[in-house]
């Protein structure tokens, strides 16, 4: 039997994406990112949904095109209910609602993050590919989240850990912002840090019980450092600006790592995968192959492609879903917070 086609549409921060997916091969992915955040230093909402508006016809469109299909040859929508910006998810809903009507065919709600955690089943066509065996474990990393999530089935997570106030992806963002690195900071973090001494300034590790995490005792030692060393002398961001980098980013994977090792431990689970923004972390990605060959972990690390918001991670939760009849009705609303 062939495997259904899917059109996934992700639309939950700032990037409108669509894609379309035969099982669980990719057949398209396209991603319009939005540019017009950057001047603010953060995504602007209202901009956001503004923005949607003007993409998201174009966007399925190209995914359709690239795809070499026709609208009548998909099977299923599955769209990102949430959680995100609310305006923004009302576009990506309120689309594929429409579509699904027009087409004929079922709807299926998808969580955004539980789409990161599956985004490691998608393949493409002529690759050499491994999906991760049950149970597994995933570090899911974003501007928004820091959690281990235990995942026993593609519908059945559990969240060990995650952090009690900042996430990862915000402790690169804000720590990057004091420097003047501009928005977002992460990357520019890991550039730098590629250049710098990872222990040429130690800052503080949270001690937060269990399997949680916290970053902002990390950012606050990070602002302080920066001001009492600024302090002495005006240009030290300037000339230590690498080896700040690079401590912040070795402080990070650190407390990351940390709290994972204990999760596979307490667990008993040595298939870990990473997923989520920060994912794209060169560091982090070395830390994980480090643990590989240290602790004998099989792991599971993301393209660069999958690491930000995309809808092929969208379209492939559906998959899962619309093999297991689970649908949407058309009057479910989208959801700003929830875990997975
Ligand atoms: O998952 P994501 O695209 O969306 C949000 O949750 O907003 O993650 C974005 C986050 C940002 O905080 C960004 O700075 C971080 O991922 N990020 C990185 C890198 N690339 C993106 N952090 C560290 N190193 C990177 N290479």
């Amino acid at each position: 039997m062939k495997d259904a086609i899917i059109l996934g549409i992700e639309s939950s921060c700032d990037d409108t994406s669509a894609s379309v997916v035969a099982g669980c091969k990719l057949l398209s992915n396209v991603i319009a990112s939005q540019a017009v955040h950057s001047a603010y230093g953060g995504v602007v909402p209202e901009l956001a949904s503004r923005a949607h508006q003007q993409n998201i016809v174009p966007v399925v469109k190209q995914a359709i095109e690239k795809a070499g299909i026709g609208m009548k040859d998909i099977d299923a929508i599955g769209f990102t209910r949430g959680p995100g910006l609310l305006g923004s998810l009302l576009v990506g809903n309120g689309f594929a609602k429409g579509l699904s009507i027009s087409l004929g065919i079922p709807l299926v709600e998808v969580n955004h993050l539980q789409a990161h955690v599956l985004a490691h089943f998608l393949y493409e066509e002529g690759e050499s590919h491994e999906s991760p065996n049950f149970p597994y474990l995933c570090l899911l990393v974003s501007g928004g989240n820091s959690q281990i999530i235990v995942v026993r089935s593609p519908f059945d997570m559990e969240v060990m850990g995650q952090t009690i106030d900042d996430a990862a992806g915000e402790a690169f963002d804000k720590c990057a912002k004091v420097m003047g690195l501009g928005y977002p900071g992460g990357p520019v973090i890991n550039r730098l840090a590629t250049e710098g001494n990872p222990k040429a300034f130690s800052f503080a590790r949270p001690r937060v019980p269990g399997l949680d995490y916290s970053f902002s005792g990390l950012k606050t030692s990070f602002l302080y450092t920066l001001r009492d060393e600024l302090a002495k002398n005006p240009n030290f961001v300037e000339e230590r600006r690498a080896d700040l980098a690079a401590s912040l980013q070795y402080t990070v994977i650190e407390i990351l790592m940390s709290k994972l090792r204990l999760a596979s431990k307490q667990l008993g689970v040595k298939r870990v995968a990473l997923a989520g923004g920060v994912s794209a972390n060169t560091g982090l990605r070395a830390a994980f192959e480090a643990h590989r060959d240290r602790y004998g972990w099989q792991i599971f690390i993301p393209k660069f492609a999958y690491t930000t918001d995309n809808a092929a991670m969208v379209a492939v939760t559906a998959y899962f879903k619309y093999k297991a009849g689970d649908f949407c009705p058309l009057n479910l609303p989208p959801f700003a917070r929830v875990t997975v």
